[in-house]
């Protein structure tokens, strides 16, 4: 399996949700057009598409057609992308440059940014609940999930709460996973886990792939962390260097980067060894780990 099938994969996923957002969105014409306006703008400005390259990975994995993935993969997209335009708000990480291009509120506005969150956010579930081409049973499990990987207090919005307060802070090694774990590596979890529920896979095979996506989104967010102080502004689209100009509690400031780095690697491979017993089948989602670990933005 090379990495090329990998990219490959990505692409056509991206593409795929690309094309669901696209049509879920509302128009930019439409009233009120600002407010649209700054919906697509975060949301197409070029995210790796990472969930949704998860989710669609998972789907295959568990035999299910990518029609039963690719709403939900769509709402995870709408709620990752509302999570980067608050997270860049200047009450959060007040950053001005995110995915190459002017953050929601200095291309726009911050009352307007606030809003075009709220409105991804409250669409990502409309999204879900008009699936018709799954049963009732199955939307309403994923809304469930969705909410709980989303809010508090074993969600995205309780880790972005405690990465705040844990700002100009010393934390231990328990808390700041509990963070990562949280503000990152709830909706990753989520997305690997709504394909296999969509897939209506065993509880064996539930597990695993739970265990699999918690690890794989530790590690997305440690490297993360040191992406923001190893790479450019240039390479990752955002600025570089912002964790320790605020003095976050990040895997960087607490281990050093060549421990964290080593953290990473052994995250790496807690998740791959959680995908022992899919043998061949799971080899994608091992090289998604792996290119996890190795990224450069
Ligand atoms: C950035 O996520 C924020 C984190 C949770 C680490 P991504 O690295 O997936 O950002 P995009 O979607 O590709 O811009
Ligand atoms: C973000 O973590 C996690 C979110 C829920 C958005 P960061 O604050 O490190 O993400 P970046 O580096 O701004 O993308
Ligand atoms: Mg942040
Ligand atoms: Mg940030
Ligand atoms: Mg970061």
């Amino acid at each position: 399996m090379t990495m090329s099938e990998l990219s490959e994969f990505s692409k056509n996923a991206a593409k795929k949700v690309d094309a669901v957002l696209d049509s879920l969105l509302p128009k930019e014409q439409d009233e009120p057009a600002r407010l649209h306006s700054a919906m697509r703008w975060s949301t197409f400005a070029g995210g790796k598409r990472f969930r949704p390259t998860l989710a669609f990975l998972v789907a295959q994995l568990c035999a299910a057609p990518d029609e039963r993935i690719e709403r939900t993969a769509a709402a995870i997209e709408m709620v990752h992308t509302f999570s980067l335009i608050h997270d860049d708000l200047p009450a959060m990480d007040d950053d001005e440059l995110r995915r190459g291009k002017p953050t929601c509120h200095i291309k726009f506005d911050e009352a307007t940014a606030i809003l075009a969150g709220d409105a991804l956010l409250a669409l990502a579930f409309k999204a879900i609940a008009d699936d018709e081409g799954l049963e009732c049973d199955i939307r309403i499990k994923l809304i469930a999930e969705l909410a709980e990987a989303t809010g508090t207090p074993r969600g995205m919005v309780a880790g972005q709460q405690l990465d705040i307060l844990s700002e100009n802070k010393k934390i231990d090694a328990v808390e700041l996973e509990h963070i990562h774990l949280h503000k990152t590596g709830a909706l990753i979890k989520f997305a690997a886990r709504s394909a296999a529920l969509a897939a209506g896979v065993s509880e064996p095979d539930l597990l695993a792939i739970t265990e699999f996506a918690t690890k794989l989104g530790l590690l997305f967010q440690i490297t993360d962390d040191l992406l923001d102080a190893t790479q450019s502004t240039d390479v990752l689209g955002k600025t570089a260097g912002k964790d320790e100009e605020s003095q976050k509690s990040t895997y960087v400031s607490l281990y050093g980067i060549e421990q964290a780095r080593m953290l990473a690697g052994e995250t790496m491979d807690a998740a791959i060894a959680s995908l022992s017993h899919f043998g061949d089948c799971a080899e994608l989602l091992r090289q998604l780990a792996r290119s996890t670990l190795a990224r450069t933005a």
